[in-house]
């Protein structure tokens, strides 16, 4: 059983605040994952709730208890990091055995124990080779499994693998989520790489700067992003966003964007779920899925011209033009034979996100 909190942790180096107000908990067994751009902070949280930099303010807990003035060694919390830091003149064996033999275990249940890490992450062949005869991933399997054989309170590891090549990276995430479901351990993972985000977290936590822009499952921070940094940063290809006015047109609501001849069709429940806000500065947000693309005209669709299109295996990226701005729409391979086709756009309701423009905030609007 292990919690871990975070309460207005707040953290400075020099005059420049890196953490800023950082309110979190992480329930028993979660795996969580913060994700963010380089510089914002992240490993500087990791190091904090391991003991290894000191915070400003806040408080953190483990399992209800105040730690921060405990030292790393008393927190009983496991690190692993991207760069490989095994023990060279060390074989795997004694890497991994390493931890262990500050305890009072004896060389029999520490043989045992060595091995079981060893099996469970299916490295026992390499147990007495060196650090230097071994590959990246390998490499990578020790150092989880020396991190893992004192049983620690929490996992905390920093971009384990975001050192290794792609395909071993995808390797390599599997195994972490497969480890990670059969041991069970609060774990906190870093990384700047979304898919990985994506596939391994319970929850993920979205950093910009310093601040938390948004905690939520995989789907509620793709699905209902809380701002437009969050909406910008998860998803690839990116969302579209535009500026947008909405007015009331006939019995529908009409969204035209920027500069554009003429509005998208909305549901007219769109005008009161703005709650008061269709007067404002507005931003529409939309994923390529959510831009519909015909041959033919059809009541609610925009007549546009393709520009660039980009084949992307079992997908096609189509840019269109909708006034001066340019929105790229998801479709089967081969829908449009290429730039410079007419074609009618319409933007699913459903899929669309409204943005306050000045706080970038999102409006929850949902259709
Ligand atoms: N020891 C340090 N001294 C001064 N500034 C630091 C130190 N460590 C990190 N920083 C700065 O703090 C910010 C956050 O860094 P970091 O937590 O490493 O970000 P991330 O892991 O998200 O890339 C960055 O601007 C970085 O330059
Ligand atoms: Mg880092």
């Amino acid at each position: 059983m292990t919690q871990i909190e975070l309460r207005g942790v707040q953290k400075y180096f020099g005059a420049v605040q890196v953490i800023k107000d950082l309110n979190l908990k992480i329930d028993d067994n979660e795996f969580i994952v913060l994700l963010g751009q380089s510089g914002c902070g992240k490993t500087t949280t990791l190091r904090a709730i391991a003991g290894l930099e000191t915070i400003d303010g806040g408080d953190i807990l483990i399992d209800g208890k105040p730690v921060q003035h405990l030292k790393a060694a008393d927190r009983d919390i496991a690190m692993v990091f991207q760069s490989f830091s095994l023990y060279p003149h060390m074989s795997v064996y004694e890497n991994i055995a390493f931890p262990l033999r500050a305890t009072r275990k004896s060389k029999a249940e520490i043989d045992q124990e060595v091995r079981s890490v060893a099996k469970t992450l299916q490295i026992t062949d390499l147990l007495a080779k060196k650090p230097s005869a071994l590959s990246g991933g390998d490499m990578q399997r020790v150092a989880i499994g020396r991190a893992l054989v004192r049983r620690p309170k929490a996992m905390l590891m920093d971009e384990p693998i975001g050192a290794l090549d792609a395909k071993l990276r995808e390797e390599m995430r599997a195994e972490i989520k497969r480890l990670h479901i059969k041991q069970g351990s609060t774990s906190i993972y870093v990384t700047h790489d979304q898919i990985e985000a994506m596939s391994l977290a319970d929850r993920i936590v979205i950093m910009h700067e310093g601040v938390l822009q948004q905690v939520g499952s995989p789907d509620d921070v793709y699905s209902h992003p809380a701002n437009l940094f969050v909406a910008q940063f998860v998803g690839s290809p990116v969302m579209n966003v535009a500026e947008a006015s909405v007015t009331e047109k006939a019995s529908a609501a009409s969204v035209t964007l920027g500069d554009a001849a003429a509005g998208f069709e909305f549901p007219r429940a769109l005008l009161s779920k703005l709650n008061g806000h269709a007067g404002d500065k507005l931003a529409l947000g939309i994923r390529p899925e959510g831009v519909i693309v015909r041959h033919e005209a059809a009541e609610g669709f925009l007549p546009v011209e393709t520009q660039i299109v980009e084949p992307l295996g079992s997908f096609d990226i189509v840019d269109i033009k909708v006034g001066s701005k340019m929105l790229r729409a998801r479709t089967k391979s081969g829908f449009v034979s290429g730039p410079g086709e007419k074609v009618f756009a319409r933007i699913d309701p459903a899929q669309a996100h409204f943005f306050d423009v000045a706080s970038g905030r999102s409006l929850g609007v949902r259709l």
